[in-house]
């Protein structure tokens, strides 16, 4: 597999950028680091005054880090932690920012390693895990956990249809060694037509067991806040998602800060004083063109959403 410079294309890259306006000088954290592809685009902008604080618990994305770092024409630097710990750890050292973003989910850099298990098209470990010093690997959930456990990550985090036929099969074919095993064991429990439905049968599978694995819905929920809360008056915060679990999210964290008066509707007049936190810059999410979708399989399900911040959250 090539490990060329070219093998992440950053998604929504333009729209991004659009929409966080970097400007010269401007302190931006990019919490998904990956390949440093946004990374690039955002640090050209904000120049040799600016400063790319970037996170991301992946120790591949470090080392592309430090290639970065080495061109930037922007200062940098890198935590090698989980999201919403940098994030703290930002806030604790007192840094505020202009700009936040986040595009969440795997990177490419991941999937085409094959040993680390991402892929079902590759026959690997049973591992996932974004960040090798955590314990909890595909293998343990799919050996140790009970099978009323796995049926929930396959039906929620999946949306899997098959969830309790699959989870049944996993656990009767116990140990599973290698992605094959998996992907065995999950074409076994589904009916025959739907293996052959849209996209390859393990897709659903294996982005459940993904998301458990690195627990990304609890990393979201945690870092969402903390962002906001590291921004400055003015300062812009966005987020790509890839499915509607992490959208969901995004979605709602925004629209929360949008928010205006809280008043109950029958007063004539408002009394509460709520003013909005955020003015949303995406209304509805942004969607990849069609040009971006032909040349890059990865964006089809992207969206990104963001908003302008107008005022600090009140404390407490
Ligand atoms: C989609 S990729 C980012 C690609 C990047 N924007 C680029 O242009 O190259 C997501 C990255 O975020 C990292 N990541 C995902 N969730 C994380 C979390 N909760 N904490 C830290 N890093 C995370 C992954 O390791 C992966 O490298």
């Amino acid at each position: 597999m090539s490990h060329s410079h070219q093998d992440h294309i950053p998604v929504l890259a333009r729209e991004l950028v659009d929409l966080l306006g970097p400007q010269p000088g401007d302190t931006v954290v990019d919490c998904t680091f990956g390949a440093g592809g946004h990374a690039r685009l955002v640090g050209d902008l904000i120049g040799s005054e600016g400063t790319l604080i970037a996170i991301d618990r992946d120790p591949v994305a470090r080392a592309r880090f430090l290639e970065f770092e080495s061109t930037a024409s922007c200062q940098a630097r890198f935590l090698p932690v989980e999201f919403s710990q940098g994030l703290k750890d930002l806030q604790n050292e007192g840094i505020r920012a202009d700009g936040v973003y986040m595009d969440l989910g795997m990177s490419s850099l991941q999937v085409d390693a094959a040993e680390r298990g991402f892929s079902y098209s590759h026959e690997a470990a049973l591992d996932m895990r974004m960040d090798p010093r955590q314990d909890l690997t595909a293998g343990v959930i799919l050996n140790e956990w009970p099978e009323s456990r796995i049926k929930q990550i396959l039906q929620i985090h999946g949306e899997e249809r098959y969830a309790g036929p699959i989870s049944r099969e996993i656990v009767r074919r116990r140990p599973l060694n290698t992605t094959s095993d998996l992907v065995d064991a999950i074409k076994a429990g589904m009916p025959t037509a739907a293996r052959f439905g849209s996209g390859h049968p393990a897709r659903r599978s294996f982005q459940a067991l993904r998301i458990a694995v690195n627990g990304e819905l609890d990393a979201i929920d945690a870092a969402l806040p903390i962002a906001w809360d590291t921004l400055e008056i003015g300062g812009r915060m966005a987020a790509i998602s890839f499915h509607s679990l992490e959208d969901r999210r995004v979605k709602q964290f925004f629209a929360g800060l949008a928010v205006g008066c809280i008043c109950p509707p029958e007063l004539p007049i408002c009394v509460c004083g709520h003013d909005p936190e955020a003015k949303l810059l995406t209304r509805r999410s942004i969607t990849p063109e069609d040009s971006e979708l032909e040349t890059n399989p990865r964006s089809r399900s992207a969206r990104l959403r963001g908003a302008i911040k107008l005022a600090e959250r009140p404390a407490g």
